[in-house]
């Protein structure tokens, strides 16, 4: 069964104060969502304006406390001025959600020098700033919660990722690198690595990308995610409900990635 409700409180995360990197759109859109419903202010920052007032408007209209910031997560000073408007603003930052991230998929002879670069950039180096921006300016004196949003396929092997997988395998290791340096502040960090998940540009630019090289196939729970999904894994992870939980990449992806066979038997 898709992901139906919630099985939190509404208001689970009261009193904190959350950022989406990337949530003007796509899965960012409903982690924000997602948060906002169980009682966090919100942030979602991303390059594009328009994106960010159309989606803050939508979320308000649900009566839901957001704010915007313009950012390019590439950049450290303007991470470092997302961080500071929210402190601005709300005098505090209690979740980090490292949602924004680029993907185009291309084989290798048509990824340029400059394409590899822009992903790991917005991938890695963009989760780092973002991560290292919070935990200087706040987590580091009263602990939070990071989820970066990964992928499923970095520890395989897959085509037309290469910049991707790169990109993902280095926000892995981030992932529990920072869980072991950040643990002692009362800092959790995870990732989240959904799979295809209906109704993404993800999964839109995969679905054509593979008419060409008939990939694709189901997981064993049969049926495609929901953005939902993966935004209930994140509302876990940063609640007390994971409290002994750190340095996991925790795959929502009905099974996909650990299928190796992809065998199919008929139900009894
Ligand atoms: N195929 C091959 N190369 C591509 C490409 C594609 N579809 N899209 C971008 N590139 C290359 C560009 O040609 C450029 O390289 P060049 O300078 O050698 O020509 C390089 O990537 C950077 O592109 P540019 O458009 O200047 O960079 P950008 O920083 O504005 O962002 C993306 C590029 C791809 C990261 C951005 O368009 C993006 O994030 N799009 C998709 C977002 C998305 O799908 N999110 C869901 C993630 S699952």
């Amino acid at each position: 069964m898709p992901a139906q409700g919630s099985a939190f409180r509404d208001d689970v995360f009261e009193g904190r104060v959350a950022l989406v990197t990337g949530g003007a759109t796509g899965l960012g859109k409903e982690i924000a969502r997602a948060l906002g419903q169980h009682g966090a202010r919100l942030c979602i920052a991303s390059r594009k304006q328009e994106n960010l007032e159309a989606a803050c408007r939508e979320l308000q209209s649900e009566d839901l406390d957001c704010m915007w910031v313009t950012c390019d997560i590439r950049e450290p000073d303007q991470v470092e001025r997302v961080v500071s408007e929210i402190l601005d603003r709300h005098g505090r930052l209690d979740i980090v959600v490292n949602n924004a991230a680029g993907n185009f998929p291309a084989p290798i002879s048509r990824i340029s020098y400059n394409g590899f670069k822009a992903i790991v950039d917005i991938d890695l180096r963009g989760t780092y700033n973002v991560t290292k921006a919070a935990f200087e300016a706040y987590l580091k004196q009263h602990g939070g919660h990071i989820v970066n949003i990964s992928a499923p396929f970095q520890n395989l092997g897959v085509s037309l990722q290469a910049h991707v997988t790169a990109a993902k395998a280095g926000v892995d290791a981030l992932t529990r690198s920072c869980a072991v340096e950040f643990g002692p502040y009362g800092i959790r960090v995870n990732a989240v690595a959904p799979g295809g998940m209906e109704d993404t540009e993800g999964l839109a630019r995969f679905s054509e990308a593979t008419k060409e090289t008939g990939g694709g196939g189901t997981n064993p729970l049969g049926y495609l995610g929901t953005k939902r999904d993966v935004a209930n894994a994140v509302l876990f992870l940063v609640s007390d409900a994971a409290s002994y939980v750190t340095g996991q990449v925790f795959a929502v992806d009905g099974g996909a990635g650990i299928d190796m066979m992809k065998m199919r038997l008929p139900r009894e």
